[in-house]
Order: structure tokens, then C-alpha cells, then sequence
């Protein structure tokens, strides 16, 4: 029994030690990389999901699982490749892992995502709190109708969690009063540009005109921390009746 505690004990303390020694960068190339996308505390931003409660994170061993990610990205789903020194990775999953065990003693706060807590759900509930909180979205008879046919359990978890065709639109009012609305193509400092419905793509200075932008995907990001364990299943479960 003393041998077994041992080597557990060994197996824990490399990683642990070499996160200790690093843990004070991670705040600092977490911020300056990543913070842009996923929150300043790795709670979520516009365009990165929360981290503190990724089941990647939570399945992470020393860098197991967030080492490879980082340094390959998912490009095709907009997570850069990072070149990071060992010591600034190490420092940045200490920080994920800090950040993740704060979200957890959160009270109400999600744990994370499990399959089986998804079969707990209670879909009447789930109803209930989506007539109040997405409907004015979304139409389990119009762009959800089937969801379920596309997405099932984890995957279909993720999706509502942190959905991927969230397209910007934009309305820009011109100088004589006219305004016009459509899907955001491009924005900088100088230049905004639209398409429109018929297809027709139109861009101007941004000097020229005035223009505001509008991200529903960001009803998502704002919707993480409010949900509680039991909502999200709740919702999942009432989602898999879409089909
Ligand atoms: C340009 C935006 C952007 C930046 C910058 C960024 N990420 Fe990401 N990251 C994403 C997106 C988007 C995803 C989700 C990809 C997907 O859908 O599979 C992601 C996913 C992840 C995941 C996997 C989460 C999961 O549960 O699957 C981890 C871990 C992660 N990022 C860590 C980092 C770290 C660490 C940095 C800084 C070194 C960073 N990211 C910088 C956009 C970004
Ligand atoms: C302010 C508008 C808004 C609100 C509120 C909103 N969503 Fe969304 N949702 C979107 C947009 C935009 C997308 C991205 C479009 C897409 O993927 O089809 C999306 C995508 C989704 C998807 C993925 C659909 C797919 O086909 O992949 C699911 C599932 C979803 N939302 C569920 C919900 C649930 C559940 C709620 C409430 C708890 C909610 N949404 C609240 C705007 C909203």
C-alpha cells in the first residue's frame, strides 16, 4: 500500500514542480497571447471559448493535452499554433489549471463536461429556460428544427456552448441618412464592408460613415457563466428532443 502511494506521489511531483517553477510567467504570456481570444482570465472571449472549463483542460496532466493544441493550433477553427518556449507553456498551463480550479470552487459554476451528467437532464425544465433565454434567437421549429439529427451529446454540448457560424452583421448609416444592413465581410480602422442579402458586396471609409456592428454569438460568450450545471443539461437534453 506504501509503494503505491509512492510512485503516484513520483508521477505527480515532475509536472508539479515544473509548473511551480514557471507559474509566474504563465499570467503574463496567457495574457499577451491568448487573452485577446479567450478572456483575460481564460473565461471566454469573442473569439476564443472558456478554458477554465474546456474538458481538454480538465483532462490535462502537466501539459498532456494543452501542450500539443497550443503548439499545433486548430487553425481551420480559429485556435492559432503558438511557438512557445517550454517555460512559457509550462507557465501557461499552470495558469489554465489555476484558472480552472477557481471556476470550480465557483458555487453554481458549471464542473465541466461528463457524457454521463448529460443523460441527468430534464428536458420540460430545459424547455422552459429556453423560451426565456434563446428564443428570441432561435426557432426549435425554423433554424434548430433537427438539431439533434446533426449533433448529439458532447458535440451537440459544445455547439450551444460555443457555436461556430456566428456571422457579424453590420448596419452602416451613410452621410445622406440612408442605411444599410448585412453580414460583416471586413472591419479595421479605415474600412468596413459588408454583403448584403442579395450578395452584393459594398464597403466604405470608415471616416465616411457611421456603423455598428452586432456579434450574436456574444449572447453565447455572455450566457457562460450564467449557466449552471442543471441548465446546460437541461438544455442539452431538451435539445436532443429536436429532431
Ligand atoms: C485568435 C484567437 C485565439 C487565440 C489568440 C488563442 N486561441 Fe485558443 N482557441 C481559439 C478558438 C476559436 C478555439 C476553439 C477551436 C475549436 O473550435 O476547436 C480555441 C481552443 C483552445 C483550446 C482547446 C479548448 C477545448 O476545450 O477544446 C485551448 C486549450 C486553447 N485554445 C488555448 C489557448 C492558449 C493557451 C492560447 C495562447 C497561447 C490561445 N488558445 C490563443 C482561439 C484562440
Ligand atoms: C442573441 C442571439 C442568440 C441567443 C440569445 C442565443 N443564440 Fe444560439 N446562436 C446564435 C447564433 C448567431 C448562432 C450561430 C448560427 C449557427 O450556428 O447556426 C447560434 C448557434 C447556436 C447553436 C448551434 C446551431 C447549429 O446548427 O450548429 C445552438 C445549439 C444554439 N445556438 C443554442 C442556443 C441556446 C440553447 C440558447 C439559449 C440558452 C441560445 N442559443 C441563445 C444566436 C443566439
Amino acid at each position: 500500500m506504501k509503494v503505491r502511494i509512492e510512485v503516484v506521489l513520483l508521477i505527480w511531483s515532475a509536472p508539479v514542480l515544473a509548473q511551480q517553477a514557471s507559474i509566474d510567467s504563465g499570467p503574463v504570456v496567457f495574457r499577451r497571447d491568448c487573452a485577446f481570444c479567450h478572456g483575460r482570465d481564460g473565461g471566454g472571449g469573442e473569439s476564443g471559448p472558456d478554458l477554465t472549463r474546456s474538458k481538454l483542460v480538465g483532462d490535462d496532466k502537466g501539459g498532456s493535452t494543452i501542450g500539443p493544441l497550443v503548439r499545433e493550433g486548430r487553425p481551420d477553427r480559429g485556435m492559432p499554433a503558438f511557438h512557445l518556449s517550454d517555460e512559457d507553456l509550462a507557465g501557461v498551463v499552470a495558469f489554465l489549471h489555476a484558472q480552472a480550479t477557481k471556476a470550480e470552487a465557483n458555487k453554481g459554476g458549471r464542473k465541466g463536461v461528463d457524457e454521463a451528467d448529460l443523460l441527468t437532464g430534464n428536458a420540460e425544465a430545459g424547455k422552459r429556460y429556453f423560451e426565456q433565454a434563446c428564443a428570441r434567437c432561435h426557432s426549435v421549429t425554423g433554424d434548430l428544427a433537427g438539431l439533434a439529427g446533426r449533433l448529439h451529446g458532447l458535440r451537440l454540448e459544445e455547439r450551444m456552448l460555443y457555436p461556430r457560424n456566428a456571422k457579424s452583421t453590420v448596419t452602416v448609416t451613410l452621410p445622406d441618412g440612408e442605411t444599410l444592413s448585412g453580414e460583416l465581410v471586413y472591419l479595421d480602422e479605415f474600412t468596413v464592408a459588408l454583403k448584403e442579402a442579395s450578395g452584393k458586396h459594398r464597403s466604405w471609409r470608415t471616416t465616411d460613415v457611421k456603423y455598428t456592428v452586432s456579434s450574436p454569438a456574444e449572447a453565447h460568450v455572455e450566457l457562460l457563466p450564467k449557466y449552471t450545471d442543471e441548465d446546460v443539461h437541461n438544455l442539452v437534453a431538451y435539445l436532443e428532443t429536436l429532431r
